[in-house]
């Protein structure tokens, strides 16, 4: 099947939830993609922030082979070995106590909502279960996380929706902290905002967030499922600034491209949950956990949580450079390879266009905005092709 007839297929079998561009990948390796037409690219979008240790990682690849050879899947009636083992590894790598998986950003966040609520059930008084969240954050698709989605292009066309979320600017402390009041339970913030632009807060917000939450008794949850996993150039995006959550959420590079999510929390709020509170049929299972174990191996041996950090450096060093001379560049913002490329008199969806064409995968986040998220182990060597890839077609669009 070449790139045309995968097209045509898409049209006609697919539901029309996703406006793809006219490609078919059909084979990864490390940085690199390959077409259903034999054409090479460069990968700077890395399956939205996915891929953290590159395309088929040879660990990952390997490790998920042989755990297929062996046992893919019994139930959560059972102990899982692999589970338990990547539970640990997450405690050790993180400020949390205990870990429940599950397979996606969405159900991880559900399950976060669901643990605050049950937690304040427990600890406050019983109508104390409302949710503060952040204008333009983004948690999901499910009708609960698309609810906590500050964003009403999401939410309008699936009313009635589920209640219990109040909406307040990012980044703004004097609207969060107008915004509590007896029935507000727990806080929800992505530690940068991805979806709704690569939003960066203030310096201090997050630990002043830290402070409001404790001082009301309320809970602190960081969506991590983009920023999670070394993305940011620290393990988890909190630890920049050392504003440690109560609960967080992990998913997208969990896995290295396996699907596998993770709901993290200290030892008093997981408590709160007991057998029958939540579920998932495949949540965790030794497939999943043998995946995420394998990724965070290659991430932890091939030190690229620092090379995110060193990366995502040399990334704005080349735009602050280049800006000079290309007058579309505008800047740059994010963290680590957690990078938007701030365009101006240049239209970003077309620009993503002709950077596919010339063998560069990036992701336009609306007009004025590139989203910048290659595997943590993207070389300086990429850094400069991928850039020069898009000062070109900037130049020629
Ligand atoms: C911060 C954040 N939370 C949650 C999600 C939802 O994850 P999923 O698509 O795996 O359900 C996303 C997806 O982009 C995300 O960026």
């Amino acid at each position: 099947m070449n790139n045309r007839q995968a097209a045509e297929l898409t049209q006609q079998y697919l539901m029309p939830t996703y406006s793809q561009l006219p490609v078919a990948f059909v084979r990864g390796e490390g940085s690199r993609l390959w077409d259903a037409d034999g054409n090479q690219y460069l990968d700077f979008v890395a399956g939205i922030a996915v891929l953290g240790p590159g395309h088929c990682h040879p660990k990952v690849t390997a490790a998920i082979c042989e755990q297929a050879k062996t046992l893919m899947h019994t139930s959560n009636l059972y102990h899982i070995p692999q589970q338990a083992e990547l539970a640990r590894k997450l405690v050790q790598l993180s400020c949390a106590d205990r870990a429940f998986f599950c397979n996606s950003g969405a159900e991880a966040n559900e399950a976060a909502i669901k643990l605050a609520r049950k937690w304040a059930g427990l600890h406050r008084v019983p109508d104390c279960r409302e949710i503060i969240t952040a204008n333009m954050s983004f948690h999901g698709r499910t009708l609960l996380t698309v609810t906590a989605t500050g964003q009403e292009k999401y939410r309008k066309p699936f009313y009635p929706l589920p209640t219990g979320f109040k909406y307040v600017d990012f980044s703004d402390l004097a609207a969060l902290e107008a915004a509590i009041d007896e029935k507000t339970c727990a806080v929800i913030l992505e530690p940068i905002q991805a979806e709704g632009g690569i939003n960066v807060p203030e310096p201090g917000y997050l630990p002043k967030v830290k402070e409001l939450c404790e001082q009301n008794n309320m809970l602190l949850i960081f969506d991590e499922v983009q920023t999670g996993m070394g993305r940011t150039g620290e393990w988890f995006g909190y630890m920049d600034e050392g504003a440690e959550p109560d609960i967080f959420t992990l998913a997208k590079s969990l896995g290295g491209g396996f699907p596998v999510g993770a709901c993290l929390a200290k030892e008093d709020v997981a408590q709160a949950f007991e057998p029958g509170d939540h579920a998932a049929t495949f949540g965790g299972n030794h497939l999943a956990c043998t995946a995420a174990l394998a990724a965070i191996d290659a991430i932890e041996s091939e030190e690229m949580v620092d090379n995110a950090k060193a990366m995502g450096q040399y990334f704005k060093q080349r735009v602050e450079a280049l800006k000079a001379d290309c007058e579309f560049l505008a800047g740059v913002r994010g963290r680590g390879l957690l990078l938007g490329l701030e365009l101006q008199n240049v239209d970003g969806r077309e620009l993503q266009k002709v950077c596919l064409e010339n063998g560069l995968v990036v992701n336009a986040l609306g007009e004025d905005l590139l989203r910048i998220a290659p595997p943590l182990n993207i070389s300086k060597d990429d850094i400069d092709e991928g850039l020069n890839i898009i000062a070109t077609a900037a130049a020629n669009g």
